[in-house]
């Protein structure tokens, strides 16, 4: 087989680079080693940026997001059995963020493939890539093929094989003392925009699907058993860390779907070697907390697909040589953004009492500071000019 772009895997980042390369008239095939029904069903962001809804929009898979995703102007930072809201919209011009589950943007861009086309390969699992002469190794049925290519795109997440093929990368990681539960409910949310809420007993996050099912998230120990946490005492923990003294209710139901995940922050780099380009979590993780992480895997595929467009129209490396550095740029200042924010808003189980007064100090500073408020409004929405 052979194809110009071999693409590993078939997250956001994999299936929106094939989409963009194929509106350019590039070719391209995608490698997934799950299953289609897996892919569509896994549970993990829900959070776009506007610039995230505007690509999706403006290469014609918008049409579902534009009817059933929710415009959000603001979000609430809880603490001290009080609500503050950040008016996003107001502090960055008028922008907005949508929720709209990762999972659905998949669905419409797998549903986005020509029907005979045969460019996403499911249950194909890439077993090692070559960088210099550009071909893609992969086991389907049993199996082992070779896939011919001029670039190799490594959308293969965190756990794939594509970032171990680029040598001499540098690594900066920190991993966090805690880690999230989340959960679907089916259950309409209790509040209409998000609620960040830091308590005592630590972080919890109130989120959304529709307007008929809720998300939500706790901080716990990252060597937490989800089999401890019976539907009660998550309802009851949530309530718990919710609370406020003017008597707020949240609404509870049945839990459809609980996962832990660990929180770490990770970058690798460069994200390019030779013909092998990085995008995504195969390049960088940040804790969700600052809901960047689908963002950057898209913001990552929009400049890698323009720069192959480049290349394939003119021949000219301008902007396939810049890919690492113009990527790093905004991953570095999404790292900090959700650093800060997590910092912000969990409760560290170090900690001493002075620590625990400071990050006091700095809640309540943000919400009561206009200028700390449009840091924290501009990151969220991704408005900063420059990146
Ligand atoms: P992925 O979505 O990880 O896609 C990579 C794909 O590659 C997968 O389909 C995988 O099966 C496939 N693959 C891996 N290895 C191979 C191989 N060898 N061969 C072929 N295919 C392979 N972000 C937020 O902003 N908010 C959240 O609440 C949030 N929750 C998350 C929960 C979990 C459990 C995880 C793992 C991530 C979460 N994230 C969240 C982060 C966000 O979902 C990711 O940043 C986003 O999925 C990145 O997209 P991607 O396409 O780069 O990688
Ligand atoms: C989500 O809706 O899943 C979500 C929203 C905001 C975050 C993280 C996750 O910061």
């Amino acid at each position: 087989m052979r194809t110009q772009v071999a693409i590993a895997g078939a997250g956001p980042a994999g299936l929106l680079l094939s989409h963009l390369l194929r509106l350019r008239g590039i070719d391209s095939v995608v490698l997934e080693s799950r299953d289609r029904a897996y892919v569509e069903r896994r549970q993990r962001a829900g959070m776009l940026e506007q610039g995230t809804v505007d690509v999706l929009r403006g290469s014609g898979v918008g049409e579902r997001l534009d009817r059933e995703g929710l415009t959000h102007h603001g979000l609430e930072l809880r603490f001290g059995g009080a609500g503050h809201r950040i008016p996003l919209s107001e502090l960055t011009g008028g922008r907005t963020v949508t929720i709209y589950a990762q999972t659905e943007i998949v669905k419409d861009l797998i549903a986005a493939r020509p029907a005979a086309g045969g460019e996403i390969h499911f249950e194909t699992e890439v077993l090692s890539v070559d960088p210099s002469a550009p071909s893609v190794t992969y086991r389907r049925d049993g199996r082992v093929e070779t896939l011919e290519c001029d670039v190799i795109a490594g959308c293969d997440g965190f756990h794939g094989v594509c970032r171990p093929a680029v040598p001499d990368t540098r690594l900066h990681e920190r991993e966090f003392p805690f880690a999230w539960l989340g959960i679907l409910a089916d259950v309409p949310p209790s509040t209409d925009e998000l609620i960040y809420a830091y308590s005592e007993r630590g972080f919890a996050l109130h989120s959304l699907r529709s307007p008929k099912i809720s998300r939500l998230y706790l901080q716990v120990d990252p060597a937490e058993d989800v089999a401890a946490w019976p539907d009660e005492r998550i309802w009851s923990e949530l309530r718990a860390r919710f609370a406020t003294d003017d008597g707020w209710e949240l609404r509870d139901g049945p839990i459809l779907e609980k996962s832990i995940t660990p929180m770490r922050s990770f970058v690798a780099e460069p994200m390019r070697h030779d013909r092998l380009f990085l995008a995504g979590d195969a390049a960088h993780i940040v804790p969700p907390t600052g809901a960047k992480g689908l963002n950057l895997a898209i913001s990552d595929v929009i400049v890698l697909a323009e720069a192959l467009g480049a290349w394939y129209d003119s021949g000219t490396t301008e902007l396939l040589d810049a890919y690492s550095d113009t990527c790093l740029r905004r991953v570095w200042r999404a790292e900090h953004f959700s650093y800060w924010m997590t910092t912000l808003l969990h409760k560290d189980p170090r900690q001493d009492a002075f620590g625990h007064r400071l990050q006091l100090s700095h809640l309540e500073y943000v919400a009561a500071s206009k200028a700390a408020a449009t840091t924290l409004a501009e990151n969220y929405v991704g408005a900063a000019p420059t990146l």
